[in-house]
C-alpha cells in the first residue's frame, strides 16, 4: 500500500493507473476509520481495480465552534486497517499541501438542497465539503466515489454539485452499518463515556419506531416526526438538534409521504453531535 503525501505523488500515482487502463476508486474519509469506512473500502474493491483511501481533516467543512482541531486523528492504526481491507493507496495530504497560502476557490452548491437539514446548523460546511472533494476527485482521477448513507445530505450535495459541473464521476452511495445495538457508526461515537454510548441507541430506536409506523400505514410527516421526537424526549442525555422529513433526494418539504423520503435526525448525547436517518418508500440512492 502506498502513502501518498503531496499532490504531486497522488497525480503521478493516477495518471499511471489510468493510464494502464484501470479504473479508480475513490473513498474520501477524515480517517478515525470504522466499520463504516471498511465498508466503503469493500464496495470501492469490488467495482473497482485500484482503490485510493484519502484521510485528510478538511478545515474548510468545520465552524469555529466545531470539533476541527479535536477531531480523532490516528493515522498508523488507519493505516493498518486499511493495508489489510487491501487498499492500493492512502492519501494523507497537510492542511498546507490542500490549501496554501493564497488559496481561494471554493465549490458552493447553492439549493435549498444545503439550507436545510444540517446545512441549517452548520453554515458553510457543505461548501468546505464540495471544495475538498471535488480537489479529490480531480487529484485521484476517480471513476467512482463511495460515500456512505449515514450523511444522506452529503450525498445530495455531492451528487448535485458532480452533475452540476460534468464531473465523470459516479457517485456510489454504500448503506449504513449500525452496531449490534443499533447504533450508526461513526468517527465521533468514540467520544460518548459507556453511558452516553447506551443513550445514543435512543437515535435508531426512534427512527425504526418511524419505519414501523410508515409500514403500518402512518404517511403523515408531521405525526412521523412527532412519534421520533416524543421517543427522543424519553431519553434524558439527548438534546434533539432537528428531526426532518424531506422526499428524497429532493430534500422538499412534504405532507403526506407519497414517494420516497429522508427522515433524518441529529441530536446532541452530552456534547457528541450524532447523525441518523431513514430511507422511508424506497431504497436509497
Ligand atoms: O464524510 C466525511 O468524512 C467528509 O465529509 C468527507 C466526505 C471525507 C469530506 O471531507
Amino acid at each position: 500500500m502506498e502513502i501518498l503525501r503531496t499532490l504531486e505523488q497522488i497525480q503521478t500515482f493516477s495518471k499511471k493507473s489510468k493510464e494502464s487502463g484501470k479504473i479508480i476508486g475513490l473513498v474520501p474519509t477524515m480517517g478515525a476509520l470504522h466499520e463504516g469506512h471498511l465498508s466503503l473500502v469493500e464496495y470501492a474493491r469490488r467495482q473497482c481495480d485500484v482503490v485510493i483511501v484519502s484521510i485528510f481533516v478538511n478545515p474548510v467543512q468545520f465552524g469555529p465552534n466545531e470539533d476541527y482541531t479535536m477531531y480523532p486523528r490516528c493515522f498508523a492504526q488507519d493505516c493498518e486497517k486499511l493495508q489489510l481491507a487491501g487498499v492500493d493507496a492512502v492519501f494523507h495530504p497537510t492542511a498546507q499541501e490542500m490549501y496554501p497560502n493564497g488559496y481561494c476557490t471554493y465549490v458552493m452548491v447553492d439549493g435549498e438542497i444545503t439550507h436545510t437539514l444540517c446545512g441549517t446548523q452548520r453554515p458553510g460546511h457543505f461548501r468546505g465539503v464540495a471544495t475538498v472533494v471535488t480537489k479529490l476527485i480531480h487529484l485521484a482521477q476517480a471513476d467512482k466515489a463511495f460515500f456512505g448513507q449515514k450523511d444522506a445530505q452529503q450525498v445530495v450535495v455531492v451528487r448535485t454539485f458532480t452533475k452540476d459541473l460534468n464531473i465523470p464521476c459516479s457517485i456510489i452511495t454504500v448503506p449504513i452499518v449500525r452496531e449490534t445495538s443499533g447504533l450508526a457508526r461513526s468517527s465521533r461515537n468514540r467520544y460518548l463515556s459507556p453511558v452516553e454510548r447506551k443513550a445514543a441507541c435512543i437515535l435508531s430506536q426512534s427512527l425504526r419506531q418511524a419505519k414501523d409506523a410508515y409500514i403500518r400505514g402512518n404517511h403523515n410527516a408531521d405525526s412521523l416526526k412527532q412519534l421520533v421526537t416524543q421517543h427522543l424526549q424519553k431519553e434524558p442525555l439527548a438534546l434533539i438538534d432537528y428531526v426532518s422529513l424531506y422526499t428524497y433526494p429532493g430534500l422538499e418539504p412534504i405532507q403526506i409521504i407519497s414517494e420516497p423520503c429522508l427522515l433524518a435526525i441529529a441530536v446532541r448525547i452530552g456534547t457528541v453531535r450524532l447523525i441518523d436517518n431513514v430511507i422511508l418508500g424506497g431504497d436509497p440512492l
